[in-house]
């Protein structure tokens, strides 16, 4: 039987970077096509990450986008210098914009969360959202267990930190209720690493991951992190 995650769609992938730049430019063609009811810009929020990584470098080299009508942002940030490596702007930058031109990309200051959730509220509806799985189910910076999880309604971006200490550094992150205005919510998740997370969740467990709402929820995962 397909195993179908809480809330939205499994896709079994070979590879799970190439996925995602197909499902990137198919998504952007979408929203900066005549007829559109919006404003023909493509507006898409980043995540951080190995697996984020590895699928902005393909996205940079294999997709056919008009950047020049792609505004980015980012869904969560470590509260680290900009061009610290742990920073996810850092990993946006080299991944990503060092390979393209034209997109607008607005990074998350890291003492200023009430800017960036004004800056989300002055845009239109978010058209996708990436976001990774952690081995302890988090996502973005949604912890276990953490304060973000109970974030008050209105709030869409809030300071947090992993109360386990296995994922280092103060944070700034977008809460479920920002998550959740987006048309669409993507989850990339590969490599065996991710499959007891990714199990658990299948099998119902109230992980942070499960708990994202969107438009539509799209889970991107490879056969190891679906089968070990
Ligand atoms: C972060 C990410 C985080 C990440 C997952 C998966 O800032 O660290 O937003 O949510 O996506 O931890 O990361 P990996 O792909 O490296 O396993």
């Amino acid at each position: 039987m397909k195993p179908i995650p809480p809330h939205g769609e499994l896709r079994l992938v070979d590879d799970v970077p190439s996925a995602f730049a197909e499902l990137v430019s198919a998504e952007a063609a979408l929203a900066q096509g005549a007829g559109n009811e919006g404003d023909g810009r493509f507006r898409m929020a980043l995540s951080g990450g190995d697996t984020a990584r590895a699928c902005y470098e393909r996205l940079a080299t294999s997709a056919a986008i008009d950047w020049s009508c792609v505004d980015l942002f980012l869904g969560d940030e470590r509260c680290v210098p900009p061009d610290d490596p742990a920073a996810n702007q850092r990993l946006v930058r080299e991944s990503l914009l060092s390979e393209i031109e034209g997109a607008r990309f607005t990074p998350m200051a890291a003492d200023d969360p009430d800017g960036y959730a004004a800056i989300l509220a002055t845009q239109p509806p978010l058209d996708l959202v990436h976001l990774g799985l952690g081995p302890d189910g988090h996502t973005a910076s949604l912890f276990p267990d953490s304060k973000a999880l109970g974030a008050p309604p209105g709030a869409l971006v809030v300071r947090n930190d992993d109360p386990s200490g296995r994922n280092p550094h103060p944070r700034l992150t977008m809460t479920f209720e920002a998550i959740a205005a987006a048309r669409l919510a993507v989850f990339t998740v590969a490599g065996a690493g991710k499959h007891a997370a990714l199990g658990a969740i299948l099998a119902g467990e109230h992980l942070p991951a499960a708990r994202v709402r969107a438009g539509r929820v799209l889970w991107l995962c490879d056969r190891l992190a679906l089968e070990g």
